[in-house]
């Protein structure tokens, strides 16, 4: 979603300003701009499309100035068009602003009553009109600021500067804000990315906190205007981090980096010395009888994945719901039941929305989140983390392996708590986690493979994913990847349920992408992969060697995983399915890291 970056600096800022914002690139956006002050007041610049076009924007028209704000924005109310692109100006003030204002016509209507008119269709000029009017009736930039945050609904992450005080002030309500304190400069960012270039001091906003930064100082006031602190702490996300490297694109370079989270993220639950696994005390698998998991997307598939581990290995009940349907539901809870959201930004607005309503609800909350400072690992009674690192790519690859690692350790900590396993059990378990890594890597070394049957996918209109068990949620992840970044219509289908209905779609001209490891159920989905070949359907097979052995002759592709134990075989068979959609993506010229129309972080409902 949108991106803001604002400093408050002793030297020129428009340059760190695109340098900044292009950090922020990541997010998704469909427009861009930057606002300065100079001595003959502010200056703005704005372009749609990329920032590259913000940068031809300024070559013809630079924009100096020691104070400024930049933004990405995401269109949510008008056309992804300049006269839309933030920051938007009012008098003495221009400002950015992340998330919705809910009841921003009815304080149009308001404003232009008294004779405020206005340029765009969005509903962030409110803010400005609203400062820039208490200015006029003589308050202070920081009473006028306060004054205008008290008229407004909605979630929002807002960045303003004010031309003649010199003076930088942000407001966060739903949607992150950090404080970077620089050395002789203070920095506001929507999230510690991009911020880290400038410093690695940095402070959270809570939500309802604003805060007024000189360049020397910083500070921060609740909702009642009282100043508050909140704690100093070191980001750990060095610049270095959001680098390429030596790939293409990110989400490639995220793809590789995956043994690694996994590993990282595992050493969080697993202490592989002891033979023990650990999970927060709070959460006591005996006490739980249910857990409800909500989440969005590709989250929501990695909780689809536990549901099937979590009946398997520790005979609990797991409810998943996509946050969106959930709280709208007003769904029955029942006691014991724990509420889990999953989320790779801990920020996304449904998710967060639905874990606050099932603590209403009096349940006990946990958080499985990538960002450990964010909105949800705050709100939650208990943060279970993943290791994943920063995810640059908009589509998810390394969190969600991360989240299965996660997912995956729990469930073994589950079995053992809840007698389901015994000790050797767990002790087996144990090892088959610890294997992960490792076979990760060797299921990436495929990659060549895997980019010589892209091609196959390259002229399709329409792909269909079918699996059974864990394997079918992990066929709805396959297709949600290849649509986001390919543009390629994909289905994912439990395999059983093919001839229900969509096998009408089957012809020479539908490729088929099977997850048919080895497995109990392997004679079952081959079955289905049969009946796809009698109707001439393509069909690229995801298995083991033994797998792809017994399908040779019906099969038009075969994909090799290494063999592995149930219980991680949907995060052996993930970097598979990962690569296929990244290569047929990038085949077809597509940007990979930044598909069409899509945001990282979801922060409006
Ligand atoms: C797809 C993808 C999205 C996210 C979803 C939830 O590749 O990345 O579907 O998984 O928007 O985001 P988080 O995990 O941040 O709540």
């Amino acid at each position: 979603m949108c991106g803001i970056l604002g400093l408050n600096s002793h030297h020129d800022v428009a340059e760190h300003l695109i340098e900044g914002l292009k950090r922020l690139e990541y997010r998704g956006y469909d427009s861009a701009g930057i606002a300065t002050v100079t001595d003959e007041g502010l200056q703005r610049r704005r372009a749609s499309g990329k920032i590259s076009n913000l940068e031809a924007v300024l070559r013809d028209r630079p924009c100096p100035g020691s104070l400024g704000i930049g933004h990405t924005r995401w269109a949510t109310h008008g056309a992804p068009t300049e006269t839309n692109a933030h920051p938007h100006l009012s008098g003495r003030v221009a400002l950015v602003h992340n998330g919705i204002i809910e009841n921003y016509r009815e304080l149009k209507t308001e404003l232009e009553s008294q004779g405020r008119v206005f340029e765009s269709e969005t509903d962030t000029e409110v803010i400005a009109h609203l400062i820039d009017m208490a200015l006029d009736a003589g308050h202070s930039p920081a009473e006028a600021f306060h004054q205008a945050l008290g008229r407004l609904t909605g979630a929002f992450g807002l960045a303003v500067i004010f031309a003649e005080d010199r003076l930088l002030m942000g407001a966060r309500q739903g949607s992150p804000l950090v404080v970077g304190l620089g050395e002789n400069e203070m920095v506001l960012g929507s999230d510690a990315i991009a911020v880290a270039p400038f410093t690695r001091r940095v402070m959270y906003l809570e939500d309802g906190d604003w805060c007024v930064l000189s360049q020397s100082d910083a500070h921060i006031f609740d909702a009642q205007g009282v100043t508050v602190q909140r704690p100093v702490k070191t980001v750990a996300a060095s610049a270095a981090l959001a680098e390429k490297g030596n790939y293409r694109h990110f989400m490639q370079k995220e793809i590789h980096e995956q043994p690694e989270a996994i590993s990282r993220t595992l050493s969080a639950y697993v202490n592989a010395a002891r033979g023990d696994i650990a999970v927060p005390e709070a959460l006591d698998f005996n006490a739980v009888s249910r857990i409800q998991i909500i989440a969005c997307g590709t989250a929501y598939y990695a909780g689809a994945v536990a549901r099937d581990l979590f009946a398997r290995y520790a005979h609990l009940p797991v409810d998943i719901e996509v946050a969106s349907e959930f709280r709208y539901r007003t769904p029955p809870m029942t006691p014991g039941t724990l509420s889990m959201a999953i989320s790779q930004s801990g920020e996304t607005a449904d998710t967060l929305a639905a874990l606050k309503w099932c603590k209403t609800q009096g349940l006990q909350t946990a958080a499985l989140v990538n960002v450990h400072e964010s909105s949800m690992a705050r709100e939650a009674d208990i943060m279970l983390p993943t290791h994943a690192g920063p995810e640059i790519g908009v589509a998810s690859t390394k969190a969600f392996t991360a989240q299965l690692s996660a997912l995956s350790a729990l469930v073994v900590a589950a079995g053992r708590a809840r007698g389901v396993l015994s000790e050797a059990q767990t002790q087996e378990a144990i090892q088959h986690l610890l294997e992960v890594p490792r076979l990760c890597v060797e299921a990436i070394e495929c990659e060549t493979q895997t980019e010589a049957i892209a091609h196959q996918l390259l002229d399709a209109q329409s792909v269909l994913y079918i699996g059974r068990g864990a394997m079918a949620s992990l066929a709805y992840e396959g297709a949600l990847k290849l649509k986001e970044i390919s543009y390629i219509h994909a289905e994912g289908y439990a395999a059983g349920e093919l001839k229900h209905g969509p096998i009408a779609l089957v012809d020479e001209h539908t490729p088929i992408v099977a997850l048919a490891p080895s497995d109990e159920v392997f004679e079952k989905t081959f079955s289905n992969i049969q009946e796809v070949a009698a109707r001439s359907g393509k069909i690229i097979m995801i298995s083991d060697a033994e797998g792809l052995k017994r399908a040779e002759g019906v099969i038009t592709a075969g994909l090799e995983i290494p063999a592995s134990d149930p219980l991680i075989t949907p995060l052996v068979a993930t970097p598979s399915i990962q690569m296929l959609a990244y290569h047929t993506a990038r085949l077809k010229g597509a940007d990979v890291d930044q598909p069409r129309n899509l945001a990282k972080s979801v922060t409006v409902e």
